[in-house]
């Protein structure tokens, strides 16, 4: 009977030792399990970020691509009027001048989208002759202008040394529309080049009227200066031969002004 019993006390604590490695297993198992997942999802996680990095990496083919649209870029003579910018196409255009660089970011530019065929007619008409049908023949019309109240452009959060900076800058330039001037081509310039690599041609004109003619087109206040209108369109025809350029070394000078480069610069067969 002592025998019977104690061999069952012996079962029993055999048993609840099978059951407690069991236990252990299954704990080791479910760690391993964890482990095993943390692993995937670092190993996820790092090809998702290498992923983004090359996405995010400029150089290689993404050099070639811009030679192609700084080559590609000229000054488009006639648009072809039967073919319009798609709306999300300008959009995205648009998008692209804004992030252009400006003088403590102050962007202190308006530009004037102009598609409405009533208000393209408007502000062709106080373009100078020689580029209304240019104008007139583009779907779409920007007029580019610089606040010439800089200082208002700043944002609000703007500290008195950069303010006096501001101010000590305009005077360098010359005066504030000269400033705003510098502050504005950098997106004019980006928007053509955007359009270029949209399958777009463009032009950047100068030649109005009168600016207060141009001003009084759009609306604009007389704060504002009109720096230039860019037409964008699709080219009527194919382009022509490529624009002449200055020799680089007459444009880009080493470490300092170089008076024979300068002396040796053919003038512009173009002209
Ligand atoms: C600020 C600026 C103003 C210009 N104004 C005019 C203009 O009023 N009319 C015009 O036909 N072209 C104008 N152009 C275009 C230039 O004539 C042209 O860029 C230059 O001849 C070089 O040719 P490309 O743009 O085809 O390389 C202007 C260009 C710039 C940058």
């Amino acid at each position: 009977m002592a025998a019977r019993a104690l061999a069952a006390r012996l079962g029993e604590s055999f048993g609840s030792v099978a059951a407690m490695r069991a236990d252990v297993a299954a704990q080791r198992d479910a760690a391993l399990l964890i482990l095993l997942a943390a692993a995937g999802y670092a190993l996820l996680a790092a090809a998702h970020a290498a992923r983004a990095r090359a996405r995010g990496r400029l150089g290689g083919r993404h050099a070639a691509s811009f030679a192609r649209v700084v080559h590609g870029r000229y000054s488009c003579a006639e648009f072809d009027p039967a073919r319009r910018v798609p709306q999300a196409t300008l959009d995205a255009l648009l998008a692209l001048a804004a992030r252009a660089p400006s003088s403590f970011n102050a962007q202190p530019w308006i530009a004037i989208v102009v598609t409405e065929p009533a208000a393209r007619e408007t502000l062709t008409a106080a373009l100078a002759p020689g580029n209304r049908p240019k104008a007139l023949s583009a779907p779409v019309l920007v007029v580019f202008a610089g606040d010439a109240q800089p200082e208002a452009a700043l944002a609000p959060a703007a500290t008195q040394p950069m303010r006096e900076a501001l101010a000590a800058y305009i005077a360098q330039s010359g005066s504030p529309q000269a400033w705003a001037f510098k502050q504005t081509m950098p997106a004019a310039t980006t928007l053509m080049l955007a359009a270029t690599a949209h399958g777009l041609a463009s032009t950047a004109m100068e030649g109005f009227r009168t600016m207060a003619a141009v001003r009084h087109a759009v609306a604009l206040p007389d704060r504002y200066a009109v720096a230039v209108v860019v037409a964008i369109g699709h080219a009527k025809r194919p382009r022509p031969k490529r624009s002449w350029r200055r020799p680089l070394r007459a444009a880009f000078h080493a470490n300092a002004y170089d008076a024979a480069a300068v002396a040796n610069d053919a003038c512009a067969p173009d002209l």
